[in-house]
């Protein structure tokens, strides 16, 4: 089951966090697995844990907000592989700030790169995808996604750009299906990586509490527990899932 033996994956946003452990599981499943992200020496690291786990892998410095970059990478993946199989559109900033003070800045660098970022990766990925009539496109959303009575504090900007993954992935979804490719997302919950500790501020002990308390299995979640949504999104076995949002949070949204 599960088996992606032999297909070709990109995971953006791969060197920490969950994009790290989505490489590393892809290729446990035997992907040769791709790792891009904006810091190419963590990209390395990455890259040599699955070579040390018997794992095929490259990385690639790719900035998914800047298309002449994106481009370039997806050209070179293609000269070294031949083809795309599996795309993970995983990279992602959050930069909580009041609505009022945001900046236009600000907006536009949230929507750049959690937006903007995924469209362009999966736009040039489905292109390469429809020429084996065969690929599996993940788009990393959140929670906090909206239309799922949840709001946060300090997240218009993040909410957009997660709410739009949504409706892209949707629309998508009914383009790509014809040319043999399946478009889903996952909504993570909280999960325990470097993007949570790094708002250590704005998350404050009070506001783990609280948030614990709304997640009926007691805790933030593992980075290995969204991977496996995506080693299963990724195989042949979700042949007949697209479309689809992937809730992955501990069961607060059903508590
Ligand atoms: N951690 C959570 O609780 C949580 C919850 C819901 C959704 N998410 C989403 O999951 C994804 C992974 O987040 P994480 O928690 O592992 O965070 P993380 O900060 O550890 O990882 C995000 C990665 O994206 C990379 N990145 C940032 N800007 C980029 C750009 N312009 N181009 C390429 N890469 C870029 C970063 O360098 C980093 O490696 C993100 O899309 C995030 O929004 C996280």
């Amino acid at each position: 089951m599960f088996d992606i033996a032999g297909k070709i994956a990109l995971v953006t946003g791969g060197r920490r966090g969950m994009g790290r452990t989505h490489a590393l599981m892809l290729a446990k499943q035997g992907a040769k697995v791709v790792i891009t992200d904006v810091d190419l020496n963590e990209c390395q690291l990455v890259e040599a844990e699955v070579r040390s786990g018997g794992g095929e892998a490259a990385c690639f410095k790719m900035d998914v907000s800047n298309a002449e970059e994106v481009n370039r990478v997806f050209d070179e993946v293609i000269k070294q592989f031949g083809r795309l199989d599996i795309l993970v559109n995983n990279a992602g900033i959050y930069a909580p700030k009041q609505a009022l003070e945001l900046t236009e800045e600000d907006w536009d660098k949230t929507i750049n790169i959690n937006l903007k970022g995924q469209f362009l990766c999966a736009q040039r990925a489905a292109k390469e995808m429809a020429k084996n009539n065969w690929g599996r496109i993940i788009n990393i959303a959140s929670i906090a996604s909206g239309g799922v009575g949840i709001g946060f504090e300090g997240s218009t900007h993040y909410a957009a750009s997660k709410a739009g993954i949504i409706g892209m992935s949707e629309s998508l979804a009914v383009e790509l299906a014809p040319l043999g490719i399946t478009v889903n997302v996952i909504a993570p919950g909280v999960i325990d990586t470097p993007m949570v500790h790094e708002q250590d501020k704005e998350l404050s002990e009070d506001v783990m509490k609280e948030i614990l308390q709304r997640v009926p299995l007691k805790r933030i979640g593992r980075p290995e527990e969204i991977s496996a949504a995506v080693v299963f999104l990724a195989s042949e076995e979700a042949s007949y899932v697209t479309g689809a949002t992937l809730y992955v949070d501990g069961g607060w949204l059903a508590a």
